[in-house]
This record gives C-alpha cells, structure tokens and sequence, in this order.
C-alpha cells in the first residue's frame, strides 16, 4: 500500500541530575517522591536522534531504538502515546480539515549517539524526544511545561531534558501528577561557564535499573524518609538559590553531598543496591583531594545509577581537572576514547523542526 507519510524528527538532551530524584510515591503515574534538580548537557555531545511517522496505510504501531525492533505495548510507552494521541484528536475534532493522524499508526525511529542504560540518562533523552517528535508531528499547542508531565510518565527523569539549562522537577502535591513537571531555575546564557565530564568508567548496561532499584529503597530503607522529608526539601532550595546566584561553591558542595546519599540509601535498601565500582570512588578521593588542595571547590563529582561519573567545573578550571583526570587515572578503559567534556544546553534545545 502507499500514501502520503507525515513525519517530524527532533533531538533530544541528557539531563545529570545535581539533587537526585530517587523513589516514586505513585508508580503507575510515576509521580516521584521528591523534588530534583538537573544540568542538561549540550547536544553536541550526547543526544537521541527520534523521527515519528505517521501514515493511513501502516498496519500498526512499531518503535525501533537503536536499529532494534521494541515493543509498543510497554505502559510507559503507551501512557505518553496515549495523551499524545488523545490531545491530536481534540485538534482534529476542533479542526476537521486536518489530516486525522490520531488515528493513523505510527512508526517511531530512535537512536542514541551513547550507550544506552548505562546510567548516562538515556531513558531521559529517550522519552523526551519521543514525546517532542510525536508533539511536532501532531503540531500540538502544548508548552514545555505541558510536555514535561506526559515525558515524565515514560521515565521520570526525561521531564527534565525538555529545557536547556538549570532545571527543577517539582515533584506536586496532586494525586493525578497535574503539577508534577519540570520547571526552568535558570538558562544557560544565565551560568554560561559551567562545564561537565563525563568519565565513562563503564558502557555496559547496569545490572538493577532505576526503577527497580528506587523502589527497593523506597519499600526498605530506613535512611530514606529522613531524606525525602528533611533533607531534599532544604537542599532543593539551597541548591536553586546557589544556580541563580552563580554560586559555585556551594552548588559543587551539594551536587556531591547529594550523590553520596543517593548511594547511601541505595546500600541502605534491602537487598543493598550498588552502583558505584572501585574506579567511581578513586574519582570521588581524586576530586575530594584536589578541592582540599586547592581549598575550594575545583571540580563536583555525581553518579547516577552506575559506575560512570559526571564532573561539574567552571570553564576557567577546565586544564586543572581534566590535566589531573590523565595523570590521575590514565588507565580507565576508554577515558580516551569514550569519554566527553560538554557544555550545558541552551535555554531552548535545538531540535530539528518537522
Ligand atoms: C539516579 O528517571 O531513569 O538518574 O522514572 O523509573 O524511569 P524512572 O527512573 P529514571 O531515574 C533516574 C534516577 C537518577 C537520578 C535522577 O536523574 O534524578
């Protein structure tokens, strides 16, 4: 069969959280039990590529991710394509002469340029530019804002790379997530000389995944009440205040005291949850030592849920971390070759207009 086949393509960002979203207090909704707050990466360096097509004469809907067929029926997958699907139709019924898409099947290419599930947010990148792809095919009114909520039904943490920049994830107060989206604390233009790096200590795919892995410490952890309900509140205030003042030592004193007690209720869980391997700890006492040295803070290291460690530097530090980096580690495989600095995106992400 033919017939004329609408598309629109976009790329989307990585976001490094620096306050970590870690345990969801609705898992279906996926509505987390804290606020966080992100960095999203420049896509230069790492980004999904998605296209979405919509025809009459496809049979069904299908999803590639990196050249592999995947399935449609996943309920993350379905919850953002149905409110995609339904917002398109109250277009169409508003506007007759337009192509009715909402009922069309779609096809859905997707590709990362890093590897996947390995902590590096890839389900971020990855449901945020379906959701984008899929709102431009659909030429849906909706803001940012808007699209946040439906990305954050894929994966948590993809609501946060629809902005550029400094980001929050206000976690909301409604039970049907309806103020639970991501929100810009400040562009990039704002801090311009952040800069990250990402050390790929490993490209393999973590052994628990996030999901998995946060509600174990949600149902066990003992530590982990005292954080959500004491700790991140503060810190969450404090740390947006420090990226609109452009206060970089305390925003760097933070982003690592964070870290550390993500993974701390992570061995607090039952059975205990590691990420972190023996090359993440030499970069967390290789930064400790040169922020003594140095007697502030050079460099802020965080991890996400794997081995690999993000670095946060001001540009003007740059040849001190990644000259000590070298010397320090010169043997992690790939630092060479699979490793990245970047800066941080732009206020609006550049996607590919349909
Ligand atoms: C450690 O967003 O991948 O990176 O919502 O279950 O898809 P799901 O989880 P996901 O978790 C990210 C966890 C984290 C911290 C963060 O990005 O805030």
């Amino acid at each position: 069969m033919t017939g004329k086949i609408y598309s629109a393509s976009t790329t989307a960002p990585v976001n490094i959280a620096t306050l970590k979203y870690w345990g969801k207090r609705d898992t279906k909704l996926n509505l987390p039990t804290n606020s966080s707050i992100s960095v999203t990466l420049s896509q230069d360096d790492l980004r999904t590529l998605t296209t979405a097509c919509a025809a009459e004469f496809f049979e069904s809907d299908k999803l590639w991710l990196n050249g592999k067929e995947e399935s449609v029926h996943g309920p993350r997958f379905l919850a953002c394509f149905n409110e995609l699907r339904a917002l398109r139709k109250i277009r169409e019924d508003a506007n007759p002469e337009l192509p009715a898409l909402s009922k069309y099947h779609m096809h859905i290419v997707s590709e990362n340029n890093f590897p996947t599930a390995a902590g590096l947010a890839s389900s971020a990148a990855g449901f945020a530019a379906f959701v984008q792809a899929v709102a431009n095919l659909y030429e849906l009114p909706q803001s940012p804002e808007e699209l946040s909520r439906i990305a954050r039904q894929g994966s948590g943490s993809a609501c946060r790379s629809l902005f550029g920049g400094y980001v929050a994830w206000e976690m909301g107060q409604e039970a049907d997530g309806s103020d639970s989206r991501a929100v810009q604390i400040a562009t990039q233009e704002a801090w311009p000389d952040m800069k990250a790096a990402i050390l790929v200590i490993s490209a393999s795919k973590k052994e628990t995944s996030s999901t998995v892995g946060m509600q174990t410490t949600v149902n066990t952890s003992t530590l982990f009440k005292y954080r959500t309900d004491v700790v991140v509140p503060q810190r969450f205030k404090e740390m947006s205040e420090a990226i609109v003042n452009k206060d970089f030592e305390t925003f760097g004193k933070l982003t690592m005291i964070d870290s550390n007690q993500f993974h701390a209720v992570c061995l607090d869980s039952s059975p205990p949850v590691f990420y972190m391997n023996d090359t993440s700890r030499l970069v967390i006492g290789l930064i400790e030592k040169v922020n003594k040295i140095y007697g502030r803070v050079v460099a802020a290291y965080t991890f996400d849920a794997g081995p690999n460690s993000v670095l946060y530097y001001l540009e003007k530090d740059e040849l001190i971390v990644l000259g000590l980096l070298k010397a320090a580690i010169p043997d992690v495989d790939g630092w060479d070759k699979k490793s990245y600095t970047s800066s941080i995106a732009p206020a609006v992400p550049d996607g590919v207009d349909p």
